[in-house]
């Protein structure tokens, strides 16, 4: 059996004292460099931002992969979404599940209901999603189909909020398209502020504005005329007969809402292709006068300069928009021979419209 005297035991605790704090050293300093290396990965994979569409409510993010974003990413992206409310993301190669996925951060009251009137163009694995656009759908479970569009989408960009005016729907906070194939030229996007053109209202009209109630009428909108202004509706609508199945489909949304119970900015929010005539019998608020004053809105507080950006798609875009806070156009179909495709999501919302007697 070895033995040692006092002085080696001494030597022999020293030494395993120093390998312990050498040790503790090692660990310190391993523990310290991962999470370096932790925060310079997440500042490698976070994003920039830019402003090319000449607003301030439109904003193009950069270097971003949106299948491999951490949480810290994805909210970064949820508080710019609130912020701006028209996201728009480069170079995206992703699948309808990916789509909804992803469209489904930017709306924390979303349902998962179909909304959209497409059937025939229907994603089969995620209903929700519908293929538009012109010519022949043949992706994503769809098999060549020709996609079928109404007549006032050909030649006008159409001015519009999505599902706006439809009854027992309500208008999606989110609405997203994703470009699978773009013509060579043609093929855009505008899009218009409604809390700008609100904000742009004198107070005597926003007073005015503010009592205003909308009768849409989603099958008087149907056969809708429409010039070349985007919602200059050219048709007498009104001398058309009423049926019992086209006012069971009408129905009543207000002019100004606060978009979602969190927001504290009002916001226009108007279809006119579907607006029937404003709620009540003052001879001001007859189908014709009606329209007269929406076509006054529309040209000097929606469409006024600096209140419109322009999107021109290029392929794998995912366009991502808060469609209670802008109003957007459709892509005139004539504008172009080539086929023009793309996945289109409106994402169901159990979100309310809270007027201005119903918020804050
Ligand atoms: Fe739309």
């Amino acid at each position: 059996m070895t033995t040692y005297n006092k002085n080696e035991v001494d030597e022999k605790n020293k030494r395993i004292f120093y390998f312990k704090n050498i040790l503790k050293i090692i660990v310190i300093q391993n523990v310290t460099m991962f999470l370096y290396l932790c925060m310079l990965f997440s500042v490698v994979h976070s994003f920039t931002i830019e402003f090319p569409y000449g607003t301030n409510f439109m904003v193009k993010v950069k270097g971003i992969n949106l299948l491999t974003v951490n949480q810290q990413t994805k909210e970064d992206l949820q508080y710019l979404f609130k912020t701006t409310p028209v996201v728009v993301f480069e170079n995206q190669y992703i699948t309808p599940e990916d789509h909804y996925l992803i469209s489904t951060w930017f709306d924390s009251n979303y349902l998962n209901k179909k909304i959209h009137p497409f059937y025939e163009t229907q994603v089969p694995s995620i209903d929700q999603i519908a293929i538009r656009g012109k010519g022949v759908a043949d992706c994503f479970g769809v098999n060549d189909v020709e996609i079928r569009n109404a007549r006032s989408f050909k030649y006008t960009p159409l001015w519009h909020q999505d599902v706006v005016g439809n009854k027992w729907v309500m208008p999606p906070v989110v609405s997203s398209m994703y470009m699978i194939k773009t013509p060579e030229t043609g093929g855009f996007t505008s899009f218009a502020s409604m809390e700008n053109a609100y904000e742009s209202l004198s107070v005597e009209d926003r007073k005015i504005c503010n009592e205003i109630n909308c009768i849409y009428s989603p099958i008087h909108g149907y056969g809708a005329q429409v010039d070349f202004t985007g919602y200059g509706r050219l048709d007498k609508y009104w001398e058309e007969t009423m049926t019992k199945e086209k006012i069971d489909a009408m129905s009543i949304q207000p002019l100004v809402i606060y978009p979602t119970a969190e927001d504290t900015k009002r916001s226009l929010m108007l279809t006119p292709n579907k607006l029937y005539k404003f709620e009540g019998d003052e001879r001001g608020k007859t189908p014709a006068y009606t329209q007269e004053k929406i076509r006054y809105l529309m040209h000097n507080h929606v469409l006024r300069q600096g209140n419109v950006g322009k999107l021109h798609y290029k392929e794998n875009d995912l366009v991502i928009f808060n469609n209670r806070k802008v109003m957007h156009t459709s892509s005139p179909l004539e504008e172009y021979k080539e086929d023009r495709i793309f996945s289109l999501l409106f994402l169901a919302t159990k979100t309310p419209l809270y007027n201005i007697s119903t918020a804050l």
